[in-house]
């Protein structure tokens, strides 16, 4: 058996292409395409690293899934049953993630914009930590904590005013930013008078974040100098003690088989002898560390399927393929220009015209570049830019790889197109994680009323 080296997870056998032991035309056949595919064991095996570089390296630790990557309740179990709490970014995903039995202690609520339902929803629920993420919400916790008859642990996420080298729209730790606490003192003063106010809030440390799909750590490393000598100030002059400081998440991923990605301890190592040199050379207690890995621990994880539909060759220009997904299971290349590998991983007979052709191509044509195009009514639904691919043809299944997060999640209904079904795969074995959307699905909300004439 020939192992790729990228994708993990997926192997060759008898040209035959193997996800995490899963033949992945056979899954085509019978779950249809497009299909999101996830391997469980790629996942556990994210969460024991996180475990092994990370929580037991550094006891004390907490880590948290931010389940915005990919948040179904299989995956939830299993980032539960791996030791890890779950962040979450609004009352939906609050309320899957209870639902899914995580238990609320091990939940941290985010959102810029939190509305009353929301924070009164999280706070009756009884999360672990709401991170706040501005001065009103201060008050707004406050009064559901009161209402509540309950203390709220609050941690304040602040912008520590760095830049992150990533794309603008997942930069979040720049002074511009709309998420967080702006690190000016004459800011900052404000969110100090108001916990004196509020007898209902435990404030338990600070959280920041700066950004996604980050290759190295020197935007974590800048802003962690910051908040640290933030985190001394409130100790000196007002007597507030950081017990927990959460590092948010950000790690990046191979997205191109020629790309590297920084392993988790090459990352954290650093951020963690800062924070011990810290605690040492001030004398403050060493606050509990935490992360909220998403990508890392989801995007590697995952493949989709689609089916080439059509051909189209323009001479002189390029050659579109174009396949029966798109921008509706996956926005990330036409909203971040996100790159991904492809390949052809399922040969069929095509149908019509094509039948016979393929073996003959397959075997007798050389890979040549092509366009993945999506299916939806949009020019600038395109998967993929200048892949190569051995003689595509119609009803062949093509494979675009680590999609495991903020595909599904973003996935959308554009053109009323349904969503794709959801197979886990584990050493050999499939099940149907969440169903393919049906047309029917798609009526469930329409009212049929009408003003009359
Ligand atoms: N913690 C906080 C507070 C966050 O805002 C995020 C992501 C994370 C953790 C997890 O970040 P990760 O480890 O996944 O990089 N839709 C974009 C990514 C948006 C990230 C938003 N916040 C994309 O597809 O690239």
């Amino acid at each position: 058996m020939e192992s790729a080296s990228f994708p993990e997870g997926l192997t060759i056998e008898d040209s035959s292409y193997y996800f995490d032991g899963v033949e992945l035309k056979t899954l085509a056949q019978e779950y249809g395409t497009p299909l999101y595919v996830m391997s469980e064991t790629i996942i556990r095996r994210r969460c024991e690293e996180l475990r092994r570089c990370f929580l037991m390296r550094y006891p004390g630790t907490r880590a948290y899934y931010a389940s915005k990557a990919f948040q179904t309740p299989d995956m939830l179990r299993i980032v539960t049953d791996e030791g890890l709490g779950v962040d979450v970014v609004s009352g939906g995903e609050l309320y899957v993630a209870l639902k899914a039995g995580v238990s609320p202690s091990d939940i941290i609520f985010h959102g810029n914009a939190k509305t009353d339902q929301e924070l009164a929803f999280a706070v009756e629920a009884g999360v672990g930590r709401i991170a706040v993420d501005n001065l009103e919400e201060v008050y707004r916790i406050e009064r559901e904590a009161a209402k509540a008859g309950k203390t709220q642990a609050i941690l304040f996420r602040v912008t520590p005013g760095v830049d992150s080298h990533t794309h603008r729209f997942i930069s979040t730790g720049s002074l511009d930013s709309k998420f967080g606490i702006p690190l000016e003192p004459t800011e900052t003063d404000h969110y100090i008078e108001a916990l004196a106010a509020c007898p209902h809030l435990d404030f338990a440390g600070l959280h920041f974040h700066v950004g996604s799909q980050l290759l190295e750590n020197t935007s974590h490393m800048a802003a962690l100098r910051i908040v640290l000598s933030f985190a001394a100030r409130l100790a000196r002059d007002f007597g507030l003690v950081v017990r927990e400081l959460n590092m948010g998440g950000g790690y990046g991923i191979r997205y191109l088989p020629e790309e590297g990605a920084p392993s988790l301890s090459e990352f954290i190592d650093p951020l963690m002898t800062t924070i011990q040199e810290w605690s040492t050379r001030e004398k403050f207690p060493m606050p509990a560390c935490a992360i909220e890995p998403g990508r890392w621990i989801a995007g590697e994880a995952g493949l989709t399927l689609y089916q080439i539909i059509a051909v189209k060759k323009i001479p002189g220009v390029r050659t579109y393929v174009a396949v029966d997904g798109g921008m509706g299971d996956n926005i990330r290349p036409a909203l971040y220009d996100a790159k991904y590998h492809a390949a052809i991983v399922g040969r069929t007979r095509g149908q019509g015209a094509s039948a016979g052709r393929v073996e003959a191509a397959a075997s007798e044509r050389p890979p040549r570049p092509v366009t993945i195009a999506g299916r939806y009514c949009e020019s600038g639904d395109i998967l993929v830019r200048d892949v190569s691919l051995p003689a595509p043809c119609p009803g062949d299944i093509l494979s675009l790889f680590s999609t495991g997060a903020y595909c599904f999640a973003m996935a959308s209904n554009y053109n009323r197109v349904p969503r794709p079904a959801l197979v886990m795969v584990k050493n050999g074995k499939a099940r149907l994680s969440v169903r393919r959307e049906t047309y029917e699905d798609l009526c469930l909300r329409d009212m049929c009323c009408s003003f009359g004439k």
